[in-house]
């Protein structure tokens, strides 16, 4: 069935690109890698290349190890609390001062509407804003032991050193904002390796950061692939912590490389995140929020309302309504005013994305609306709603990470609670209701790291963000999102 507007091959062509810097950056410049490697940068919109970018193997890992621990133990040590949290108070700045290039760029290179990576890159400049704030308030305790003393005994709250931070394509600047921000406020240094399929505004941002007076070193962003330099990166020993946001299967992978140095490891990993509407609800906010919760950033989301449970009697009008919606979505490149929904990132998930659809349709799953690639250039899916699926299809257990919906109805709130937690994964959950008790008991029931109830996927830089059971370990954003940067140092005194 297609329901979208056909193709997008006669589209005006894509805007230019920006300059910007292409090399990896690494002791505060922009350089090319040591053996001189390249690869190609994709509009998904066109299938375009707009750009090579060097790739760090490695050597350059290990040159930006050694130049991490340097500016470690020497230039940022000396950078105090106050200066820490002014350096990333102007990078908020500049990211607004340049907004208008930003999301050109981040729309150009992951596909997403403009106004989605404006909103994206705002959201990043709170996150800078918020641990600016941050990096003067990281204290220890004054501690009275019982032992036969006197004593004199304290906490120091010291950062843990060089940090590896590998981030996913699908927010690729915000990523890096919420991984970068509470690293640099607790005074650790970073070799931060951004999505080998969205470099550029990572790339950017690291020119904003030496703008910004960043020591040289402090910051140092390696671009390339999982295999080669990401592998590079989570096993090498002398990063002392992995901070992940991507695949639960790469998160393993991760997990084994950090055993050689025994290195900290935080994982924001995948969902399959269950949405319920209870049929007292206010259905027209219900069916907006479930359209939403799936629909933006093409369903391209870890916290995406990917499950929909609807109660029976209401069943038919929400899943109407969601599928009203997604028809009425307007698909085209992101850089086009008025489009609300781009092209997936790359051909590898276009082509992940379709056969999960075909594999529902095969199913014995209806599509209400979209259920196929849509155009013939570019990576666009229609905006897809699928119901009569069971519970055990691969299309309502597995993380699609698409704009694919699946829709079950359900009768009463005990059974709902156990279908909507049979799932690995506990990132996210949405719950619809007018009736408190009902809401907050479903609240209290569901296994996800954060419950939206009455919306979906209200995120803040004061809220902590992560997952239950094979979402993840460990939390960002929030002050939970500092303490993985740093760790305890106990200190006694013998008065
Ligand atoms: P991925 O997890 O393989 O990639 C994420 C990051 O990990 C990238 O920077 C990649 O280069 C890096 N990476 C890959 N293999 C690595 C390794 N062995 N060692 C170190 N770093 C490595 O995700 P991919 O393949 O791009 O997407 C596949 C699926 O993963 C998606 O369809 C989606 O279901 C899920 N995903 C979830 C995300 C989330 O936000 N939770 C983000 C991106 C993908
Ligand atoms: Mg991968």
């Amino acid at each position: 069935m297609s329901t979208t507007e056909q193709p997008t091959t006669d589209a005006a062509p894509s805007p230019a690109l920006p300059d910007g810097p292409r090399g990896l950056l690494i002791g505060g410049e922009f350089v090319d890698a040591a053996d001189g490697a390249t690869m190609a940068v994709h509009n998904p919109a066109t299938g375009e290349v707009m750009a090579e970018v060097a790739v760090a193997g490695q050597e350059d890992v290990d040159r930006a190890v050694r130049v991490a621990r340097d500016a470690f133990v020497g230039a940022w040590r000396d950078v105090t609390p106050s200066a820490r949290g002014k350096i990333l108070w102007r990078l908020a700045d500049l990211l607004e001062e340049n907004a208008d290039e930003l999301a050109l760029i981040e729309s150009l290179d992951n596909g997403k509407p403009l106004a989605e990576a404006r909103g994206d890159h705002g959201f990043s400049a709170e996150v800078f804003r918020y641990y600016a704030g941050a990096a003067t308030k990281i204290d220890g305790r004054t501690v009275t032991p019982s032992a036969p003393g006197p004593w004199h005994a304290y906490t120091r709250r010291e950062p843990l050193g060089v940090v590896g931070q590998i981030i996913p394509w699908n927010f690729p600047l915000m990523m890096a904002a919420w991984k970068v921000a509470p690293a640099l406020a607790a005074g650790n240094t970073i070799l931060l390796k951004p999505a080998e399929q969205t470099p550029l505004s990572a790339l950017r941002l690291g020119e904003l950061f030496l703008e910004a007076g960043l020591p040289p070193g402090v910051l140092n962003i390696l671009n390339g692939d999982g295999a080669v330099t990401g592998a590079a990166i989570a096993g090498h020993d002398g990063v002392d912590k992995i901070a992940f946001t991507g695949s639960a299967e790469t998160g393993r992978k991760i997990v084994h490389a950090a055993t050689g140095n025994l290195k900290k490891v935080t994982l924001e990993l995948g969902g399959k995140s269950p949405n319920v509407v209870f049929a007292d609800a206010d259905l027209e906010a219900a069916t907006a929020g479930a359209s939403a919760a799936i629909f933006s950033h093409m369903g391209e989301v870890c916290i995406a309302g990917s499950r929909l449970y609807v109660q029976e009697d209401v069943f038919d009008d929400v899943l109407a309504g969601v599928a009203d919606n997604a028809r009425a979505l307007k698909v085209g490149p992101g850089t086009d005013p008025g489009t609300q929904l781009g092209p997936l990132v790359s051909v590898e998930q276009l082509a992940r994305v379709t056969g999960y659809i075909e594999d529902g349709l095969r199913g014995g799953a209806r599509a209400l609306a979209g259920g196929a690639r849509h155009g013939d250039r570019g990576y666009f899916v229609e905006p897809t709603v699928l119901v009569d699926v069971e519970p055990d299809a691969r299309v309502v257990r597995e993380e699609i990470f698409g704009p694919v919906l699946v829709a079950r109805p359900f009768k009463d709130p005990e059974d709902l609670a156990r279908e909507a937690n049979d799932t690995r994964y506990g990132l996210a959950a949405g719950v619809w209701t007018k009736d408190l008790s009902k809401a907050h008991r479903a609240a209290a029931e569901l296994q996800a790291g954060m419950v939206f109830i009455n919306t979906y996927g209200a995120i803040d830089p004061s809220l902590p963000f992560g997952g239950y059971k094979e979402s993840g370990w460990g939390r960002e954003l929030g002050p939970d999102g500092l303490d993985p940067y740093l760790q305890t140092k106990t200190v006694v005194v013998a008065l």
